[in-house]
């Protein structure tokens, strides 16, 4: 029997009313929308469509969001100091900074930079930190999305065998704590992994981000496991695909995330939700 395909649209649909309503509440409570900076430097056509993305999501929950286009020949001191304004700023409280940044300007400087209560990426140290030890902390989008994807397969982890393919700092490596807090056995793999299709085959639930177009193939995957995709490769110019071979896979999986429409719209959803509780957070 093919795998249950995980609708990543509807759950990300359903995680934005929720943010929506929280939003609601909030404005009631305290007189105000939440609010989200979004600063963008330069002129990456996939930074401009991911930042449009962010703030039509905004305008749908109820969020305030304000937009700094910076030129490409702004400098570390200027985006800095801009940082540091946000921060100040009492109708803000989440302050996201579009990466990739010009090769001219410290990505850690301008993530260190952010206050870590209005870090809505989860990508300062602080926020890193917090989740390594397992405290309460504003967590990363794209992680904590997959995080939903799973619970919602209603897969218990506990015990269970978790895989992760790929060990960045924005998804293989939270997302691989994230699954040890919930009592998964955790195996991280990457480009040096001797025999990468055996230790696929270990597991329970299968993560795979390394933005290499369909690298996972049917016979790597455990019949029944849960498959996350985070790749979002584009081929040929236009047609997204992902990180593992989807028609092979899904002959084998228990369940299996498409792309488009499994993990990528999870990324803006949960944004929404942590702007939503930094705001929160910070009237406690
Ligand atoms: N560039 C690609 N993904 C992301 C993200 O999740 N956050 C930010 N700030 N920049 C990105």
């Amino acid at each position: 029997m093919p795998a249950t395909i995980i609708d990543g649209k509807a759950v990300a649909a359903s995680i934005r009313e929720d943010a929506a309503a929280r939003a609601a509440e909030y404005r009631e409570k305290f007189g105000r929308a939440p609010g989200l900076a979004v600063v963008i430097v330069g002129d990456d056509p996939a930074s401009r469509v991911y930042v449009n993305n962010k703030k039509k999501a905004c305008a749908g929950c109820d969020i305030y969001s304000e937009e700094h286009a910076l030129p490409a020949t702004t400098t570390e001191d200027e985006l800095l100091d801009l940082v540091r304004r946000l921060n100040a700023d009492p109708k803000i409280d989440g302050v996201l900074v579009q990466l990739p940044l010009p090769n001219h300007i410290s990505e850690d400087k301008v993530i260190e930079a952010i206050s870590p209560s209005k870090d809505v990426d989860g990508f300062h140290p602080i926020n890193v930190g917090s989740l390594m030890v397992g405290k309460p902390a504003l967590r990363p989008c794209t992680p904590a999305g997959i995080m939903e994807l799973i619970h919602r397969t209603g897969i218990e982890l506990k015990g269970k065998r978790a895989v992760v393919v790929g060990r960045s700092n924005i998804v293989g490596k939270p997302v691989s704590i994230m699954l040890l807090a919930e009592h998964a056995t955790v195996t991280i793999c990457h480009s040096r992994t001797e025999d990468l299709p055996s230790v696929c085959r270990e597991a329970d639930v299968l993560v795979v981000a390394v933005g290499r177009p369909k690298m996972v193939k049917g016979d790597w995957i455990k019949p029944g496991a849960v498959v996350i995709d985070v790749g979002t490769n584009r081929v040929g110019g236009k047609k997204l695909v992902g990180d593992v071979d989807f028609d092979e896979a899904v002959e084998v999986a228990g369940a299996i995330t498409p792309v488009p429409g499994g993990v990528g719209p999870m990324t803006i959803a949960m944004l929404m939700k942590n702007c939503v509780e930094a705001a929160f957070a910070a009237r406690s």
